[in-house]
Formats: structure tokens, sequence, C-alpha cells
């Protein structure tokens, strides 16, 4: 059985519905969720599903060495950002080389980089007048939001005014697909 990890600094809509998929995957289980904000949504969800919730303070995320040597103490394959706002320090990311995946709010390279997260996203893409807007689903490397990407899902913008309704339409979008592209990927690096 393979186990991931789920990063969370907020709500955790996320979280919950990873934690949900692979319960009833024979492969692959949500083992624990981390998150670096005491007050995050993310904690009660994990509770009320049974996994357990790791708050650790921002320092921590900092020290990527402790922090892989913790998640590999606690026999993690893939770490899945859902939602997760620190940058991932370099000694994470070369100990879990190519077994980091983050989900990002837009079709990148659009509206990608440092401060662009949730409704900086969506505000964005509606002031700019643009026709469509989605998701994207990648690999992290040192460059915020310049990993490989795995998947990208679009939806069309029409005439949207309001960034709150976008957000519930790309996280609908983000429900729907994020799960399986992560499941498709975990098969693809362990199995294959
Ligand atoms: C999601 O829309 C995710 O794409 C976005 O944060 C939201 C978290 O929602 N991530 C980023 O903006 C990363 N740059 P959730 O807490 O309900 O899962």
């Amino acid at each position: 059985m393979r186990k991931i990890a789920v990063f969370s600094s907020g709500n955790g809509t996320n979280a919950e519905n990873l934690i949900e998929f692979f319960k009833s995957s024979p492969s692959a289980e949500v083992k624990l969720l981390v998150t670096n904000n005491s007050k995050a949504g993310v904690i009660g969800r994990g509770k009320r599903r049974g996994i357990p919730v790791f708050i650790f303070p921002k320092d921590y995320f900092l020290d990527g060495e402790k922090l892989a040597k913790w998640l590999i103490s606690n026999h993690i394959d893939l770490i899945v950002l859902a939602g997760f706002l620190l940058k991932i320090p370099p000694a994470l990311i070369k100990a879990f080389d190519e077994r980091i995946v983050n989900i990002h709010p837009s079709l990148l390279p659009k509206y990608g980089g440092k401060g662009m997260f949730g409704d900086h996203v969506h505000k964005a893409v509606i002031d700019a007048g643009d026709h469509e807007s989605g998701i994207t689903i990648h690999l992290v490397n040192e460059e915020y939001d310049k990993g490989e990407i795995l998947a990208q899902f679009s939806i069309p913008v029409l005439g949207l005014k309001d960034s709150k309704l976008l957000a519930q339409k790309i996280h609908e979008l983000e429900h729907k697909n994020f799960p399986v592209v992560v499941s498709d990927y975990l098969q693809r690096k362990f199995v294959a």
C-alpha cells in the first residue's frame, strides 16, 4: 500500500476529497495530513475522517531535512500539496524527487508564482477578461509552479464577474480530477 501525506494550509476540501477517494483504493491511502496553520479547516476535516493531522510551525517547514526524515520515518511515498501555501524547501524536494505533486487553480503558466493562490488567481483571471480558466496538476521543483505538468483541465469563464463563483467552479473541477490524476501518477511512478 503506497502512503500519501497531504499538505494543506486552509479549508481542506481537496484534502478531504483525496482521503475519501483513496479509502476505496486497493493500492494507496492518505496516511496523514500536515498543516502550518493551527486554525485551518483541514484539521477538523482530517479528524472527522479519522486521519491524523500534524500541525507544525513555519520554522519546521523551512528545515527540509528534518521534515524529510520525519516523512520517511512515516513511510510516506508521495507528498500531495492541496492548497499548501509555504514554499517547499530544497532539501525536501531533493529527498522526494518527482514525488511531490501540487494543484494550482489556473492554467499554468498563466497566473502562477509567488503570491498567486486562491482568490488572487481568480480575481486576476476575471480582471484580465479571460475566456477560460482551469486547474493544473504538476510536479514540484525549486521554482514556484514551474514543475512538469501532469494534467490540466479547463472551464469557460464567459461573463463571470464574481471571483467566489469562479472559485466554486474551480473547486468542482479539482474535486473531480485531482484524485484521479494523483492515482494515475502513483501507478505510473511505482507500478509501471
Ligand atoms: C485550491 O483551489 C487549490 O488549487 C489552491 O488552493 C485551494 C485550496 O482549497 N492552491 C493554490 O492556490 C496554490 N497556489 P481547499 O483548501 O478547499 O482544498
